[in-house]
């Protein structure tokens, strides 16, 4: 079933963010499902189940507002040590997701992509997700992608070892490895830069997110936990957005020379 997708960008916006621009690249750490349970004398998966539905929430958002892309840390390298029965809870939440969105994602023009140690992750989720990522592919309105079995220090020294690999197999000399060479050899190299970092639920950490493509980006904290966190919250945390001055190490005059030249 397609719900709400089909409303102008305009109109999914409130009236004070209708003329700004909407970061390209958003990401999120979706935290505070256990506490959100616990605090309502519920067994944690109930936080993650909630969680789904502010998933769906923010997703159909973001593709609404015209977000070109949106990664949200679903599950980390580190997530495995958690106990069996949450780790299960959490990996049927995600087979199922992938299943019960594919309409929804084939019919809004969204690319499912994902980033982590997929292989891991048991074949009821890796299935359904191989499948939708292959069908969706082409699709060119927003990418959604998870972070699964994701670590950003994995990721870069998976990098690490392909580029040295190289190096030594001769196909590459030591100084063309730059930037840009590392931020290709990284799973996210197909997304645009990150704009937008948020954190829900008060913790003051980026536990092992995206590191290397953090370097500029914006980033939003917010004491709201991720069951109750919804689109109105996103917007929340675009305001914010707006009224950060983005430098990129350099001085707030070079930038507004700058913009005064692109205006001529
Ligand atoms: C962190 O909260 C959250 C996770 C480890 C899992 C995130 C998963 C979901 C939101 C649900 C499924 C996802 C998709 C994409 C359908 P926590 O459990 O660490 O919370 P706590 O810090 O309060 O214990």
């Amino acid at each position: 079933m397609v719900v709400g997708f089909s409303m102008t960008r305009s109109a999914a916006l409130p009236d004070d963010l209708r003329d700004t621009p909407v970061p390209a690249h958003v990401a999120i750490i979706m935290d505070g499902n256990g506490r959100w349970a616990r605090e309502r004398g519920l067994p944690r998966v109930a936080g993650h189940r909630e969680g789904a539905e502010s998933v769906r929430d923010v997703v159909r958002a973001c593709r609404q507002i015209g977000v070109r892309a949106l990664t949200l840390f679903a599950f980390s390298a580190q997530n495995w040590q958690r106990p069996d029965d949450e780790v299960q809870a959490l990996m049927e939440l995600l087979g199922r997701y992938v299943i019960e969105e594919r309409g929804e994602i084939m019919d809004n023009g969204i690319r499912l992509t994902a980033i982590g140690e997929v292989e891991r992750l048991p074949g009821f989720v890796r299935q359904p997700l191989a499948m939708l990522m292959d069908d969706s592919a082409k699709n060119s309105e927003m990418a959604l992608c998870l972070a699964l079995s994701y670590g950003a220090r994995e990721d870069l020294v998976r990098a690490v070892r392909d580029l040295a690999q190289q190096v030594v197999d001769g196909k590459r000399a030591i100084e063309q490895i730059d930037e840009q060479l590392i931020s290709s050899a990284l799973w996210t190299h197909e997304l645009p830069p990150l704009d937008l970092l948020i954190r829900t639920s008060g913790e003051l950490r980026i536990s092992n997110f995206l590191l290397w493509e953090l370097a500029y980006s914006e980033l939003y904290f917010t004491d709201v936990s991720w069951p109750d966190f919804r689109r109105a919250h996103l917007f929340d945390a675009l305001r914010a957005y707006h009224q950060r001055e983005r430098r990129f190490g350099r001085t707030s005059s070079q930038l507004s020379d700058d913009s005064s030249k692109t205006d001529e």
